[in-house]
């Protein structure tokens, strides 16, 4: 199943609880949410107080993405503020496979997220603790970005990789998707599609979300 998971990165923040309703209303069932730190990347963004609220305002599954120095000081303030899933860069993590245990013991998905550059070969052994892997298509940090194309091979590659392991975790994108590129990303083997200015900075969020619902349903139709 396709899901199209808004990112509120692009979101009014004065306004949030209506932004996330807008986009609930739409049918999305994900709620992506940017962590920056002004170190790992050059933006700062929430911590878990921001988690927290959003929480109450929506029963939507936070996905809580760590763009942070040392995740694992900071992994389980968020689930305990409410996310569902939590995912760190493997840029970020000197010792991955105990950050996942630790985000995973805490009640939480634990997602491993690639930089563009980073290859996906590096995934090989450590896939089957992941609950699921981001590939950024942009260089993380900042909404509103051109998609990197060199990373729909990527998906394609680990699409394969998950089907030798058979392993069903799903593969999240992020960065750079819009109206026009989706069908393209979801035949590359996507499954959780991030985006944020395309929806957020459209004039109508709750029909972009459907509009591009039914633009991946039909990808997946004739994806071979
Ligand atoms: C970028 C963030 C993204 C961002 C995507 O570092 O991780 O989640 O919100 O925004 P768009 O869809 O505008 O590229
Ligand atoms: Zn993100």
């Amino acid at each position: 199943m396709i899901e199209i998971v808004p990112s509120i990165l692009s979101a009014d923040f004065a306004h949030l609880a209506d932004e996330i309703a807008r986009v609930e209303r739409g049918g999305a069932r994900i709620l992506h949410l940017d962590v920056m730190d002004g170190h790992f990347v050059p933006n700062l963004t929430i911590g878990p107080p921001v988690v927290e609220s959003v929480r109450k305002t929506t029963r939507l599954h936070l996905d809580v993405h760590l763009m942070i120095e040392s995740p694992e000081r900071y992994a389980a303030a968020f689930v305990h503020a409410g996310a569902n899933s939590v995912s760190v860069h493997y840029e970020a993590c000197r010792h991955l496979d105990a950050t996942l245990g630790l985000i995973r013991a805490e009640g939480a998905m634990a997602g491993i997220v690639l930089n563009p550059a980073t290859p996906v070969a590096v995934l090989e052994d450590v896939l089957e603790v992941a609950d699921y892997v981001l590939l950024m298509s942009v260089n993380p940090g900042f909404g509103g970005q051109k998609l990197i194309p060199y990373v729909l091979e990527k998906a394609r590659k680990l699409d394969r990789l998950r089907r030798e392991k058979k392993l069903a975790l799903p593969i999240e994108i992020d960065g750079g998707v819009h109206l026009e590129n989706l069908g393209e990303v979801v035949r590359a083997g996507c499954d959780w599609i991030v985006t944020g200015s395309a929806i957020f900075h459209s004039s109508d969020p709750e029909a972009t979300v459907r509009e591009m619902q039914e633009i991946a349903a039909q990808a997946t139709a004739v994806k071979v």
